[in-house]
């Protein structure tokens, strides 16, 4: 979602600005603007789509000052057009946020009692001309930015640049993140560290409701209630914030080929040669349900884990996208746990569910890849995936993360619960001790997916199946495709095929199929001979047991290494992947950065 950068600096600072948004453009924009002071005059220069745009335009119409504040903004309240994008001007104010300004028609009330009208289509104008007015009416900045902020409702992240000042920024988080960066003579301030990474490693993060007033000396920090707030100063480590696509065409190829080392490295946090390394206070024994809830991939790294906690810890589970969840205000035994999953920690509805299950179970769980963010503070566990950073919008690596953590949890549950011998435990240890390994050989079919992908590019409709714990991986193999290479697609459990899907099957419609040989195996290839009987265009993703007894009739095989009960969904995910990366690559479409999709999805 939109991204903030500030910068009080000693040098001309558009250009850094702008190299800063650049670092911010993985949470997908779709318009971007700077604004800076310069000899006490405020102005700025906006441009739709991409950054290369504001660019050019800061070729042409330069914009010069020591001080300055950025944005790349995600439409929300009003279209992806120049009036909208930020930063939003009103007299001597300049703001930009991310997030949503919840009760802004009410506040444009009050503005139209006092004469002034809106300009643009946006919820954030409101602050700005709020502000403003609190400036006509004789407020100092501070003062006048406080008085706005304490009238705001929602989730949000604000930031404020005043004409006649240029050492002051005013930053507030309420909902959505921002951390404070510290130079020498010079301070930064951004929605992540990553933002701020080649300027500063010296950061602190705002804490909810905090608001700083920030110089080129320091930041003064408060609290919600007023009161001069200490908060801890971090050095970031430079690795963990390291967006470099290091020779590869894109992010996602990158995070693709990264999963072997950093499934290792999940692998040697989670799991010690004696066994499971968990945090203490996660005996699942004598619980009567575990509820899982997230949005996208991670809802499907959800859905395979109830697979996973009933088959190995007989443990009743609910799983819920978490927009559905947080408004059905679903009732939830006192006896149990809820678990959130999250790349980002910070998604506005999976976080609203979070905070709704605080108040109903014994214990929340948050299994997120930002260690730092909003859900890992607020849950009573977190457990970090340890996938690094990910940039590319469409989720990879931190799928396979999540589902091997999600693993290891459902282990955990397996022998606190009796359900699983040590014996069974070391076997599944095993399992997924040997997965490094297999990735890495399931990565070599890559060039075989690009030759397939040709083919794929062309179809408008492609279906995905796959049998028990395969049937997310199917979703989630669906949705990596319609994201990245806008090709329409759809993921089933392969027993549902005849109930409706069966339909849309001829001669045009590749039908991929992920069914390693395990003891569904001859049900999936009942429900695949099904298709073929129909002219549909199989891809079999097996392993060479299953191709033997079942490539005959096929369009075309792909081999994956073989992999042990229950856990080949984790091997499963880079076909999926690479097929929809190659897909798109075939397609010429933006992988990195799909149309209309945020990276991370701050406002419901
Ligand atoms: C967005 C992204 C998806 C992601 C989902 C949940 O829609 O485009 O790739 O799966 O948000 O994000 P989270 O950070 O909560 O995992």
């Amino acid at each position: 979602m939109c991204g903030i950068i500030g910068v009080l600096g000693k040098h001309e600072v558009a250009p850094l600005l702008v190299e800063s948004l650049k670092r911010l453009e993985y949470r997908g924009y779709d318009s971007a603007g700077i604004a800076t002071v310069r000899d006490g005059h405020l102005d700025r220069r906006r441009a739709v789509g991409k950054l290369v745009n504001l660019s050019d335009l800061l070729v042409h119409q330069p914009l010069a000052g020591k001080s300055g504040i950025g944005h790349t903004r995600w439409a929300t309240h009003g279209a992806a057009t120049t009036e909208n994008a930020h930063p939003h001007l009103s007299g001597p104010v300049a703001v930009v946020h991310n997030g949503i300004i919840e009760n802004f028609r009410e506040l444009r009330e009050e503005l139209a009692a006092a004469g002034i009208h809106p300009e643009t289509e946006t919820d954030t104008e409101t602050v700005a001309l709020l502000t403003r007015l609190h400036m006509d009416r004789g407020m100092a900045p501070r003062e006048a930015a406080l008085t706005t902020l304490r009238k705001l409702d929602g989730a949000f992240a604000l930031l404020w640049l005043f004409d006649g000042e240029d050492d002051l920024m005013i930053a507030a988080r309420k909902g959505s993140p921002l951390c404070i960066g510290y130079g020498t003579g010079e301070m930064f301030v951004g929605s992540d560290a990553i933002a701020l990474a080649p300027m500063t490693n010296e950061i602190t993060y705002l804490e909810e409701g905090d608001y700083a007033f920030v110089t080129r000396v320091g930041a003064e920090i408060f609290d919600e209630s007023g009161r001069r707030a200490n908060r801890d100063k971090q050095v970031i480590d430079a690795g963990s914030v390291q967006v470099e696509k290091a020779g590869y065409k894109h992010f996602m190829a990158k995070e693709i080929a990264e999963q072997p080392a950093v499934l290792g490295d999940a692998l040697r946090n989670y799991v010690r040669k004696d066994g499971l390394n968990l945090p203490d206070g996660l005996d699942f024994s004598g619980l009567d349900r575990l509820t899982l809830v997230a949005c996208g991939t991670a809802f499907y790294a959800c859905s395979v884990a109830k697979y996973w906690f009933e088959s190995l810890a007989g443990l009743p589970c609910e799983i819920d996208v978490a927009s559905e969840f947080r408004y059905r205000e679903p009732p939830m035994p006192k006896n149990s746990w809820a678990l959130f999953v999250s790349q980002s920690g910070e998604t506005a509805d999976t976080l609203a569910a979070l905070r709704y299950s605080a108040e109903h179970v014994a214990k929340t769980i948050a299994v997120v890849n930002v260690p730092t963010s909003t859900m890992a503070r607020e849950a009573d566990v977190a457990l970090p995936i340890h996938a690094g950073i990910e940039v590319g919008v469409a989720s990879t690596k931190a799928f396979t993360c999540q589902l091997l953590t999600l693993a290891v949890l459902a282990l955990k549950a397996g022998i606190d619960r009796g359900h699983l011998s040590p014996e069974q435990l070391a076997a599944h240890l095993e399992t997924l001790r040997a997965l490094p390994g297999l990735m890495n050989t399931a990565l070599g079919t890559s060039d075989d997916i690009a030759r397939l992908a040709e083919r794929l590019a062309e179809a408008q409709d492609i279906l995905f199946l796959g049998r028990g714990p395969l049937s997310p991986l199917a979703m989630e193999g669906a949705l990596k495709l319609k994201e990245i290479s806008y090709i329409h697609a759809e993921g089933y459990a392969s027993g549902e095929l005849k109930h409706g899907p069966i339909a849309l099957i001829e001669r045009t419609v590749p039908v991929i199929v992920f069914a390693p040989h395990d003891r569904l195996f001859d049900k999936t290839v009942s429900n695949m001979q099904e298709v073929m009987a129909r002219h549909g265009q199989v891809l079999l993703v097996s392993d060479s047991k299953g191709l033997a007894t079942a490539s005959e009739g096929t369009w075309a095989t792909l081999k994956m290494p073989e992999v042990a009960e229950p856990f080949a969904p984790i091997l499963y995910a880079l076909p999926a992947q690479l097929i929809a990366y190659h897909t798109a690559c075939a397609k010429g479409t933006d992988v990195d950065q799909p149309r209309n999709l945020a990276k991370s999805v701050t406002v419901e």
